[in-house]
C-alpha cells in the first residue's frame, strides 16, 4: 500500500479522473475526502469506498467559492488533524474561441480550472507548513502545452495550471511542499463525452481524438489515477514542479 494512512482531499471526486483517484488512492490505503460541487455524486463515491472496506468521507465543495472554502476546509483539516495530500481535479470545458467566448463563459472556465487552484492551495498552505510538508497534485491537460482551435480559455486555463504548479513548488521546496501536475490526452470521462458531444458530428470527434493517440485509444481515468498514485507516494519524493504528461503518445505525434 503506497499511501498508507495517509489522508487525501480529492476535489471533483464525483466522476471522471477524479472519481477513479478516490478510488485508487483508497485502495493504496489513504483516507479520502471526496469533494465535489454535487452532493449526491460526492456521497456516491464516498459509500463506494466505504462498501469496499476503505476510508472515506464526502464533502459538498464548490472550487470556486472563497467563502465555502474558507468555511469548509477549516473544519475537515480539524477533524482529521492532518492533510498529507491535496489533489486540485475538478475542472470544466468551456468551449468557443476568443471571438466568441463572452466574458461570463471566460470568467467560469478560468474560475474553475485555475482560480480554484489558487483559492485550495492558499488555504491548504499554511497547515501542510506547520506540519512539515504535504503534497498538491494538479490536472492540468495536453492543452496545458499546444493551442486547440476553438478552446482558448480552456488552454489558456491549462497552461496557467501548469505555471502555478512550477511556482507553488518553488515557494513549497523549503517546506516539503510538493507540488507537482498531470497533463492528460483525451480520457474517456463525462466531460470528453460532453465535448464531444458539443461538435457538429460527435461520433467523427471521437473518431478523430482515438486517431490522435499512437497507442490507438483514449485514456481511461485509471490511467491518470495511477499517476497521481505515483507523484503521491514517497517513491517520488525527488519530484516537484513537474508535469508528467500522460496522453498515449499524442504529444509525439501532431499532424
Ligand atoms: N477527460 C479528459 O479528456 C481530460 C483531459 C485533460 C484534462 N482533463 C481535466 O481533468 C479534470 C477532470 O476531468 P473529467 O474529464 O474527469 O471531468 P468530469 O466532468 O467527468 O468530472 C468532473 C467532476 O468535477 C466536478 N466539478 C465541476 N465543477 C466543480 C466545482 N466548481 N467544484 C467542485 N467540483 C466540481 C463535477 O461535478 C464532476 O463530478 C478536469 O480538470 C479536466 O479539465 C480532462
Amino acid at each position: 500500500m503506497r499511501l498508507k494512512d495517509k489522508v487525501a482531499i480529492v476535489t471533483g471526486s464525483g466522476a471522471g479522473i477524479g472519481r477513479a483517484t478516490a478510488k485508487l488512492f483508497a485502495h493504496e490505503g489513504a483516507k479520502v475526502i471526496c469533494a465535489d460541487i454535487d452532493d449526491s455524486k460526492a456521497n456516491e463515491i464516498a459509500e463506494e469506498i466505504a462498501k469496499d472496506g476503505r476510508k472515506a468521507k464526502s464533502l459538498k465543495l464548490d472550487v470556486t467559492d472563497e467563502k465555502e472554502i474558507s468555511k469548509v476546509l477549516p473544519h475537515i483539516i480539524e477533524s482529521e488533524v492532518k492533510i498529507d495530500i491535496l489533489v486540485n481535479n475538478a475542472g470544466i470545458t468551456v468551449t468557443g474561441s476568443v471571438e466568441d467566448l463572452t466574458t461570463k463563459e471566460w470568467d467560469r472556465q478560468m474560475d474553475t480550472n485555475l482560480r480554484s487552484i489558487y483559492l485550495m492551495s492558499n488555504k491548504i498552505w499554511k497547515h501542510f507548513k506547520n506540519n512539515n510538508g504535504g503534497i498538491i497534485l494538479n490536472t492540468a491537460s495536453i492543452a496545458s502545452k499546444i493551442g486547440i482551435a476553438n478552446d482558448a480559455a480552456y488552454c489558456a486555463s491549462k497552461a496557467g495550471v501548469e505555471m502555478l504548479t512550477r511556482c507553488m513548488a518553488k515557494d513549497g521546496a523549503s517546506h516539503k511542499i510538493r507540488v507537482n501536475c498531470i497533463c492528460p490526452g483525451f480520457v474517456e470521462t463525462p466531460n470528453i463525452q460532453g465535448y464531444f458531444d458539443a461538435q457538429p458530428d460527435p461520433q467523427a470527434a471521437r473518431e478523430f481524438a482515438i486517431s490522435l493517440h499512437p497507442i490507438g485509444r483514449m485514456g481511461r481515468p485509471d490511467d491518470i489515477a495511477k499517476g497521481f498514485v505515483f507523484l503521491a507516494s514517497d517513491d517520488a519524493e525527488w519530484i516537484t514542479g513537474s508535469s508528467l504528461v500522460i496522453d498515449g503518445g499524442l504529444l509525439t505525434a501532431l499532424p
